[in-house]
């Protein structure tokens, strides 16, 4: 499908992918970058696997990662004290975003806080890690997964309803250097804003993709479930819920299932 040869080599100079290791299988990439940053590793180090054994999505699940993924993990030591990491991961989702609509033409959705979707389902997830030492954050491994060239039926049954890849929506081979070399160009140019104080403007980009902000759903946070309307996305990328019947809440993590779209 998508033979390009050393297709994660890119040229450049560039901050992001400054170091590209590339492995056929790994078990999570996350797990690679985060030991070859507790090993030291420089800010920009970038990890890609073809497949992944043990791939993880947020809250404990699996992530299926079958060959033609993009599967990547990115090290980033950002030095102004403390960035949330929720920034980071809403940073990386406008860059996905951008980037697929550069390459491929198709405008995606984002739902808070990390998945990105095509006709309402999801193609892409985010795994933003932090190791903190002391008051400040060590660094954060930003795991991105895109399912780029990897057919419908190659993803667990259970997901097919809910997920969709790349090559099944637009139903073409999807150009992995491409797409490769515009996600890590977007994400260098975001973080540094990130590092500038410019989060806000992130943050508005974000929200002209946002299809959470206005919607009714079940939120599922460190606190519990509830129902309510979700009101905004607020500085931090916190999730701002007016709970049915009650107040407001503020949620810093946690799942959105959108109950009327
Ligand atoms: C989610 O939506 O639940 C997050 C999925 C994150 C998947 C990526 S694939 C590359 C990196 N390595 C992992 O084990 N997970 C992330």
């Amino acid at each position: 499908m998508d033979s390009e040869d050393g297709w994660w080599r890119l040229g450049g100079n560039r901050l992001i992918g400054k170091r590209i290791i590339h492995l056929e299988e790994a078990t999570s990439t996350n797990d690679v970058a985060k030991e070859l940053a507790r090993r030291g590793a420089e800010e920009g180090l970038v990890v890609i696997a073809e497949t992944q054994s043990r791939g993880r999505g947020r809250l404990g699940s699996a992530w299926a990662s079958p060959r033609g993924g993009i599967w990547l993990s990115v090290l980033l030591r950002p030095k102004v004290a403390p960035i949330n990491a929720a920034c980071i991961t809403i940073a990386a989702a406008v860059s996905v975003a951008e980037a697929v609509e550069e390459v491929l033409g198709v405008k995606p959705q984002v739902k808070w806080p990390n998945d990105l979707l095509i006709d309402g389902r999801k193609f892409c997830g985010i795994l933003a890690e932090s190791s903190i030492r002391g008051e400040r954050l060590d660094f954060v491994v930003l795991g991105i997964g895109v399912n780029a060239n990897v057919k419908l039926e190659e993803l667990p049954e259970e997901l097919r309803d809910s997920a969709t890849t790349l090559y099944s929506a637009l139903g073409r081979p999807i150009p992995r250097r491409r797409l490769l070399d515009a996600i890590l160009r977007r994400l260098e140019l975001h973080y540094s804003a990130l590092l500038q104080g410019r989060f806000p403007e992130v943050l508005e980009r974000w929200k002209a993709l946002d299809i959470t902000i206005g919607r009714r759903v079940v939120a599922e946070g460190p606190g519990g479930r509830m129902a309510g309307k979700v009101l905004d996305v607020d500085g931090d990328g916190s999730l701002i819920v007016q709970v049915d019947g009650g107040s407001v809440v503020r949620l810093r993590a946690g799942e959105v299932h959108i109950l009327e779209m």
